[in-house]
């Protein structure tokens, strides 16, 4: 499809997890910038109420039923989007869980560690690659994993760097990730998928009971930006609103 084309039919998103917290805000910045955005989720009640107030709010917004973790609810949600839109410009793999605590590596429940893999990294995975034929459709796609400083080894081994609790779940599920983002881009580097992985910052959200500083809004605002980067724009690097993050 060429640039113009590109115009006269809108932008087409799909955002996981995107029923309520950070996704949800992904979800109506896009909205907001003209782009026709999937509202991934779960939970059908949480998802319509979703759509409904992205679409109150002005933005073309559909539901599509989805849980990272399921093969059948993934291929039917990829479905489900050609069917509507018949190509995807940008995936933001948004939807993550924390696991749930305690984390500390000595004495951690091995089924949290499993979970929040399952869902942080495997997840991502398969949500991408079921995606990646209408990504293809797409003459700029764009792929955001939603990834958290948390996962940085970088600051973690930094001495006062602020890097959360001791987590042997969240945190390496999201350095995991952050591999996980570096090795699609080797694979795809040369062709016009650009994919790269956003922290947020501390947000205030159901992920952290609402002690996070920023508000979704502003921890929307990487992805969003990371979504719609011309075609010159980085791949396989890591960003937050300060900039980059060292992996
Ligand atoms: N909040 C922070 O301070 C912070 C900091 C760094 C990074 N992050 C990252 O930002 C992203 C968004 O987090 P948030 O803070 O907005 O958390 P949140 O409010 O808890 O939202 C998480 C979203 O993921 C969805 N989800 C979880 N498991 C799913 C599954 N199996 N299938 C589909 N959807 C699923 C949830 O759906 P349900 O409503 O159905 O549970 C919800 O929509 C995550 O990747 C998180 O790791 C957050």
């Amino acid at each position: 499809m060429s640039e113009t084309n590109a115009v006269n039919h809108p932008r087409v998103a799909l955002v996981t997890g995107a029923n309520k917290g950070i996704g949800y805000e992904i979800a109506a910045g896009l909205g907001a910038l003209g782009w026709s955005v999937a509202v991934g989720a779960r939970n059908e009640e949480l998802r319509e109420a979703a759509v409904d107030k992205l679409r109150a709010a002005g933005a073309d917004a559909f539901g599509v039923p989805l849980d990272v973790t399921d093969d059948a609810s993934v291929t039917a949600a990829a479905r489900l989007i050609e069917d509507r839109a018949g190509r995807l410009d940008a995936l933001v793999n948004n939807a993550a869980i924390t696991g749930g605590g305690p984390q500390e590596p000595t004495t951690v429940d091995v089924e949290r560690v499993r979970a929040a893999v399952e869902t942080n990294v495997i997840g991502v995975i398969r949500v991408t690659n079921a995606l990646l034929p209408l990504l293809r459709r797409s003459p700029s796609p764009r792929i955001v994993n939603v990834s958290s400083s948390v996962g940085s080894l970088a600051l973690q081994t930094t001495p006062g760097a602020e890097t959360g609790p001791v987590s042997v779940a969240y945190a390496p599920s999201k350095t995991f990730l952050n591999a996980v983002t570096v090795q699609y881009a080797k694979e795809l580097a040369g062709t016009n998928v650009l994919i790269n992985a956003v922290c947020p910052g501390y947000t205030a959200t159901d992920l952290n009971g609402f002690r996070g500083v920023r508000t979704p809004q502003q921890g929307a605002a990487v992805a969003i930006r990371l979504a719609t980067v011309p075609a010159d724009g980085p791949t396989g690097r890591f960003f937050d609103d300060g900039g980059e993050v060292p992996w």
